[in-house]
């Protein structure tokens, strides 16, 4: 499928679901706490979408290749699971220094808007501090990459640098994508630099970010509920996702308060 380019009218609607999606994502990890479970989470997530009139994207959403439909709103992703942890099948109470990555997309109107963040459970060691910063700044390193007419490579090749003299694990198998008519549309956009340049970078393109990081090595594996990807090696990952759409001037997150 082609790259989309979305109309202004589309991208205002798609702002309002990104301040809609930030603002509940942000009321969910305010919950987070030594002894909040993962289910209390996901039904905290599921409520506030729907008071505001709006729909989970990722519930019952079942991209190409996966076994069945993702059971929940929202992904909660503890310490060494990197993505798509599911939290209302077998819930998990989170403790004092965990970490915890939650990934929310949002239906608003029709149009997708799709976001994460990685919080600590109260206090967490400083390997845990650092290895959330340095993705979160990854993620602004994507983003700062988006200049109208460059291309995707460029946001691979300014996350790869950024993250590579950190010695961590940069996840390869999984990563950003095109967003907005769909949760998943083209192109891909791998955190680490290929070959390819990729597609160009067009005013209205509506990307969504989304480095994962490890604090061991980058391999994953994927768990026998055909969902939960988690690090080989049993250490910790972290996630941090924007949606944006790029501007003439560079790019705008839609999924900010
Ligand atoms: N942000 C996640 C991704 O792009 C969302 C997955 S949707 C799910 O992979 F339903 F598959 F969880
Ligand atoms: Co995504």
């Amino acid at each position: 499928m082609a790259v989309t380019i979305k109309t202004k009218e589309e991208i205002e609607i798609l702002r309002e679901g990104g301040k809609r999606l930030a603002f509940i994502l942000a009321a969910v990890v305010h919950a987070v706490k030594p002894g909040t479970s993962t289910l209390e989470l996901d039904n905290l997530a599921r409520k506030l979408c729907e008071d505001g009139g709006d729909k989970p994207a990722f519930l019952n959403y079942k991209p190409a290749g996966m076994k069945r439909p993702y059971p929940a709103a929202l992904c909660v992703s503890v310490n060494d699971e990197i993505v798509h942890g599911i939290p209302n099948e077998k819930p998990k109470i989170l403790k004092e220094g965990d970490i915890v990555s939650l990934d929310m997309g949002l239906n608003h109107k029709g149009l997708f808007t799709d976001h994460a963040v990685t919080v600590p459970v109260g206090e967490v060691d400083d390997v845990a501090k650092n290895l959330m910063e340095i993705t979160k700044q990854a993620l602004y390193a994507g983003i700062d990459a988006i200049k109208e007419g460059g291309h995707i490579r460029d946001i691979s090749y300014a996350i790869e640098r950024f993250v590579r003299p950190k010695r961590l694990g940069i996840v390869e198998e999984l990563c950003g994508h095109g967003v907005g008519y769909k949760v998943h549309e083209d192109p891909y956009i791998p955190n680490y630099c290929l070959e390819d340049q990729g597609e160009k970078l067009k005013v209205g393109m509506v990307l969504a970010l989304e480095p994962m990081i490890n604090e061991g090595s980058k391999h994953i594996a994927l768990d026998d509920d055909g969902w939960t990807y988690r690090t080989a090696d049993g250490k910790r990952s972290a996630h941090f996702e924007h949606t944006v759409v790029v501007t003439k001037d560079g790019a705008d997150i839609l999924t900010q308060i």
